[in-house]
C-alpha cells in the first residue's frame, strides 16, 4: 500500500505559489469515450482524463466492440460501433474502483441483445447497483446480481426496450445518465425525471453527438430530460475541461497554506458542478474567476485563489448535488475556519467510494479535530488556522482517492506531518497529485 506524509509547509516557511492545469474532468471524459463508441466513424478526445477510472471505461468499451487508441500528442481516437452495434464481450468487464464507469455502462448493455458481466474491486462490489437495475428491469433488461443488488452483475441486454418515464428516488446524476444511455437504443422517448438538477453533462453531451434531447420543468424545481430513441449519432470532437472536483484540492491547500498564492487555470464551472466554490467564498474564501469562458455548453474559467482567514458557516443543503464530491475536502478545510461548519443532506456520500461521512469523521477526529457525525452529514468545529494533530497517527482513507488527498492537503497547513495510508488510489481520478502539488512547493513524501 501507498502510504504518503504532508509535510506543513508554514514550519518549512513556504508559501504554495505557481499556475497549474487540473486534468480532465472524470465525468466528461467517461461520458466523452462512451458517446465516442455510440457513433459510427471517428471521435476525437482532447483532455481525457487518463486516470483509472477512465481508463476502465476504455477497457470495457473496447470490449464491447469499440476501437479506442491514445495519439502520441495525448490525443484520443474513437471508431464507434453506432446504437445498436455492442458486441457481445468475450470476457468479464472489470471497472475496477469506478462507480460511474460502471452504472453507465450497465445502462448502455442493458439495451442491447448481448449479455455482458460486470464487476469492480472490493470498494465497488461493495456499492448499491439496484437503484440502476430498478429502472433497466423496466426497460426489459434481465440482471443476475449479487446479494442486495451488488456487483459481479450478469445483464442480459434487450434488443426490444422499451422507452419509459423514470423518477429518481435520489439526485444521481449515474442513474440519470444510466437510464438515458439505455434509452437511446430505444424506440420512441425515455423520459427522466430528476426531483433536484444532478449534473448535466450526459445532456449536453448527447446533443453535442447529435441526439435530441429536450430540457423542461416538471414543477417544484424538478427537471424533466426527455431523449428521442435510436438516433444516429455522429463522431465529434470534444474538449474537456479541468475538473473542478480534482480543481478543489490544490485551492484547498492555497487556501489554507498562509501566504499562498495559486491560479488554477481551464477549470470547468458547470453550475450544477461549481457550488464549492460558493460554500467557500461564503466562508470568506478569496477566489477570483478570470477568462470566463463557454466551451461546447461548459463553462470554463481561471481561478486565482489567495490565502486567509475562514469562517464556519451553514452549508445549505439544497447544494448538495453541485458539489457531492467536495464535502470530504470541505470538512477538512473547516478544521481550519472558525467556528462551526454544519454539512446536513449528504447521506448520499455513505455510499461513495467509501463511507465519506465516517472516513472525515474518524480521521479529523484522530488527529484532535471536535467533529459529530450525523446520520445525513458532519459538523466541524474549527480551530482558527491552527487545526491540530496527533503524532503517530495514520489515517486510514478506506481506499478512496478523495478522502487520501483531503488529509494530505490538511497535512501542508496543519501544525505538524500527517501520514495517509492508500493513497495509490488517487491515480482513480487525479494522475500526478503529488508532483502537481510538489510543484507548487509542498512537501509530500512516500513514508518510509
Ligand atoms: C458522477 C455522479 C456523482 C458523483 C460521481 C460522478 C457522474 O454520483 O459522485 O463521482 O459522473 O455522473 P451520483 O450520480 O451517484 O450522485
Amino acid at each position: 500500500m501507498s502510504v504518503k506524509i504532508a509535510h506543513p509547509a508554514a514550519s518549512h516557511g513556504i508559501s504554495l505559489q505557481g499556475r497549474i492545469t487540473v486534468p480532465g474532468d472524470k465525468s466528461i471524459s467517461h461520458r466523452s469515450l462512451i458517446l465516442g463508441a455510440l457513433s459510427v466513424g471517428e471521435s476525437t478526445i482532447h483532455g481525457l482524463l487518463e486516470g483509472a477510472d477512465v481508463l476502465a471505461t476504455a477497457r470495457a468499451l473496447r470490449a464491447f466492440g469499440a476501437e479506442i487508441s491514445r495519439g502520441i500528442n495525448g490525443v484520443w481516437h474513437i471508431n464507434g460501433v453506432g446504437v445498436g452495434g455492442l458486441m457481445a464481450p468475450s470476457d468479464i468487464l472489470d471497472l475496477g474502483n469506478s462507480g460511474t464507469g460502471a452504472r453507465l455502462l450497465l445502462g448502455l448493455a442493458a439495451t442491447h441483445g448481448i449479455t455482458s458481466v460486470f464487476t469492480g474491486d472490493a470498494s465497488l462490489r461493495q456499492r448499491p447497483m439496484e437503484r440502476v437495475i430498478t429502472p433497466l428491469q423496466q426497460m426489459g433488461a434481465r440482471f443476475e446480481a449479487s446479494g442486495g443488488g451488488r456487483l459481479p452483475i450478469t445483464v442480459i441486454g434487450t434488443n426490444r426496450a422499451l422507452p419509459i418515464e423514470y423518477r429518481l428516488p435520489v439526485a444521481s446524476a449515474q442513474i440519470k445518465s444510466a437510464v438515458l444511455l439505455a434509452g437511446l437504443n430505444a424506440p420512441g422517448c425515455t423520459a427522466v425525471i430528476e426531483p433536484r438538477p444532478s449534473r448535466d453533462h450526459t445532456e449536453h453531451l448527447l446533443r453535442h453527438f447529435g441526439a435530441e434531447v429536450t430540457i423542461g420543468n416538471d414543477g417544484d424545481g424538478a427537471r424533466r430530460i426527455t431523449l428521442t430513441g435510436r438516433p444516429e449519432l455522429q463522431p465529434q470532437t470534444v474538449r474537456v475541461p479541468g475538473d473542478p472536483s480534482s480543481a478543489a484540492f490544490p485551492i484547498a491547500a492555497a487556501l489554507l497554506v498562509p501566504g499562498s498564492e495559486v491560479a488554477v487555470t481551464g477549470v470547468g464551472l458547470n453550475p450544477l458542478r461549481a457550488a464549492l466554490l460558493d460554500t467557500l467564498r461564503d466562508m470568506g474564501a478569496q477566489i477570483t474567476e478570470h477568462n470566463r469562458r463557454q466551451d461546447q455548453g461548459e463553462p470554463i474559467a481561471d481561478l486565482i485563489v489567495r490565502a486567509g482567514p475562514l469562517r464556519g458557516i451553514e452549508v445549505p443543503s439544497e447544494r448538495a448535488p453541485a458539489m457531492i464530491d467536495e464535502y470530504p475536502i470541505l470538512a477538512a478545510v473547516a478544521a481550519f475556519a472558525s467556528g462551526r461548519t454544519v454539512m446536513r443532506g449528504i447521506s448520499e456520500l455513505r455510499v461513495k467510494e467509501s463511507d465519506r461521512i465516517s472516513a472525515m469523521a474518524n480521521g479529523l477526529g484522530a488527529l484532535g479535530v471536535q467533529v459529530e457525525e450525523l446520520a445525513d452529514g458532519l459538523i466541524v468545529h474549527g480551530h482558527d488556522g491552527a487545526a491540530p494533530i496527533r503524532n503517530c497517527v495514520s489515517i486510514n482513507t478506506e481506499m478512496d482517492h478523495r478522502i487520501a488527498m483531503s488529509f494530505l492537503v490538511y497535512g501542508l497547513a496543519a501544525q505538524g506531518p500527517v501520514r495517509v495510508t492508500g493513497c495509490e488510489m488517487i491515480d482513480t481520478s487525479f494522475p500526478g497529485f503529488v508532483e502537481l502539488m510538489t510543484g507548487l512547493g509542498a512537501r509530500i513524501e512516500d513514508a518510509p
